[in-house]
């Protein structure tokens, strides 16, 4: 399986249009030893002709043309056969709004993703000039189904959605009821190779399935988005601490490194990290950490193979 990180940072990218934190002015100023990054998507493909994409991003036209593959190769023509979406932030869903010039899309996400987009919302009608431009196909928890190329074929890749704690989008807090469905991590599996890929970008905790997940992987994708619970609120700029924003921190002693080191087997990647976080800056000792516990960090067009 061919894998390609589009973007890697959390919601508001790397610098942040409003934001003058540390490093989001280290990559104004061309610091080296920091990234510029978009908001975190990833493309699959077994062949390297037909492509699935991992959460739509706000700038999934930017993704698509830095990735010649993601390119059309006739006058009107995508190789992304489907979208999948973990959950209904808009980091993971409005770049679904960006493709809107009547190109037929499939996208696969859960019962109350698809609602949470689709209800109410009156720009989801730019996505229906046609009937039939957008097919939903439905990840259940725990349920894996066969993916299906945009013609309907066979991919040859599987995918078993795993529920993940986490929240409800800000746009739907207060107004949907909270389900399962609302997170998931993706464990998607080559049946060809038996290679799994395991897309977990927002985690709250760990639960039994996602150690399960984790532990079946030959490569992790994992929440990278804060070092500490308290980095909003220590730097100025919130109020928020991230487990009120249902993302489990990397550093401390019941941090997220903690389990990715008890999967030493699998290639394991961070990714939606929050320009915050002091991992981004490649000379930080928080970055050294995470190289000594032979973790990688996603930056905008890491490639590899699974
Ligand atoms: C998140 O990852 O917690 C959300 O993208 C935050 C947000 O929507 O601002
Ligand atoms: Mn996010
Ligand atoms: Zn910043």
């Amino acid at each position: 399986m061919k894998v390609r990180v589009l973007g890697s940072a959390a919601g508001g990218g790397l610098p942040q249009w409003n934001c003058g934190c540390r490093n989001c002015l280290a990559v104004r100023r061309g610091d080296p030893r920091i990234r510029a990054r978009t908001e975190e998507s990833v493309a699959i493909s077994t062949d390297g002709e037909r492509w699935f994409v991992l959460n739509a991003a706000p700038e999934i036209r930017a993704q698509i043309e830095s990735f010649p593959p993601l390119q059309p190769r006739e006058a009107r023509h995508s190789p992304i056969e489907a979208i999948f979406l973990t959950n209904g932030d808009l980091d993971h869903c409005l770049g679904l709004l960006s493709l809107r010039e009547s190109q037929r899309l499939s996208v696969y996400a859960t019962e109350s993703v698809r609602r949470g987009f689709v209800d109410d919302n009156v720009l989801y009608r730019t996505l229906e000039r046609f009937p039939g431009q957008v097919t939903w196909r439905a990840l259940v928890p725990d349920e894996r189904v066969a993916l299906r190329n945009a013609d309907g074929d066979d991919s040859g890749l599987t995918v078993l959605p795993v529920a993940v704690p986490g929240k409800l989008p800000v746009h739907l807090e207060r107004l949907h009821a909270e389900t399962p469905g609302d997170n998931v991590g993706l464990s998607i599996r080559d049946e060809n190779t038996g290679r799994t890929l395991a897309y977990f970008p927002g985690v709250a905790s760990a639960t039994a399935s996602v150690k399960r997940a984790l532990a079946d992987a030959d490569c992790v994708f994992f929440d990278g988005t804060f070092w500490s619970n308290d980095e909003l609120v220590i730097l100025g700029l919130g109020t928020k601490r991230a487990v009120d924003m249902a993302h489990w921190p990397l550093g401390g002693s019941d941090g997220s490194l903690r389990l990715l080191a008890e999967i030493p087997r699998a290639r394991r990647v961070l990714i939606h990290v929050n320009n915050t976080n002091p991992i981004l800056y490649e000379d930080s000792d928080e970055a050294r950490f995470v190289r000594e516990s032979g973790v990688e960090i996603a930056w905008d067009g890491m490639e590899f193979e699974v």
